[in-house]
């Protein structure tokens, strides 16, 4: 692992030379493949991840088994905050939806670390926030859109962050299921796979195995409305 992804993360932009060689000695890097679980939902965590490359599903469980996914986290971005900063339990199981490489920050070497660094605290405000407003927006979109704007809306934000441009279109390696993707829309796999059907009848998009490719991204942000 090339610990100069620790620059690359918006979290860390700010660092130093000598701040990152310091922080560098308290990181461990993680690998995982397709499929394997980095922790659980419920379990006790005091580690911090950064995201360098691959994708991390973080997923929630119902008390009936029913599986929703709060979040794909992309290259750069961080995860497991929450009960580094609040003590308890982990609010997600994080899964690797891709072959993943990962550094970790254990609770007390990130906290020193913070204690002198205002600026690095501000970027891990400035992302708690931006989490929040995506969370209060996917919350009003359960509740205002109905399952096709919400499986368009989902198409386009991980268009923004995975989309690649080819010939006609932007090709999206998602690595998502078509049941994983119902899970992050919240809704049923029949319902998800019947809005992208009509979506592909219309030529707005072509449907491949665990991607998509987008030909028509302005008539998706229109049904996205
Ligand atoms: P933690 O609770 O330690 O472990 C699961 C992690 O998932 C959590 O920290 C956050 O980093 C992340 N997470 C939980 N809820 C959301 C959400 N709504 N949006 C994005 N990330 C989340």
């Amino acid at each position: 692992m090339n610990y100069d992804v620790v620059r690359q993360a918006p979290l860390f932009s700010s660092l130093s030379d000598e701040d990152a060689a310091t922080l560098q000695t308290s990181m461990t890097s993680v690998t995982l493949d397709r499929g394997e679980v980095l922790f659980r939902e419920g379990e006790r965590g005091d580690r911090l991840y950064v995201l360098h490359n691959g994708k991390i599903k973080l997923g929630r469980t119902s008390s009936d088994g029913r599986e929703n996914l709060v979040a794909i986290i992309g290259p750069g971005e961080m995860f497991g905050e929450l009960s580094m900063f609040d003590p308890g339990p982990r609010s997600a199981t994080a899964t690797a939806v891709a072959r993943c490489d990962l550094i970790s920050l254990g609770h007390d070497a990130f906290h020193a670390f913070l204690s002198d660094r205002p600026a690095v605290a501000q970027s891990l405000l400035g992302a708690l926030a931006r989490r929040l407003r995506r969370t209060n927006d996917s919350l009003a979109d359960l509740v205002f859109t109905d399952v096709p704007g919400r499986v368009a809306k989902a198409l386009l934000d991980l268009s923004r962050r995975f989309g690649q441009p080819v010939d006609g279109g932007v090709r999206v390696a998602h690595d998502l299921t078509q049941e994983e993707l119902a899970q992050l829309v919240g809704a049923s796999r029949e319902t998800v796979n019947k809005a992208l059907a009509d979506f592909a009848g219309r030529g707005w998009l072509h449907l491949e195995p665990r991607a998509v490719v987008l030909h028509d991204t302005e008539r998706l942000a229109r049904r996205s409305r």
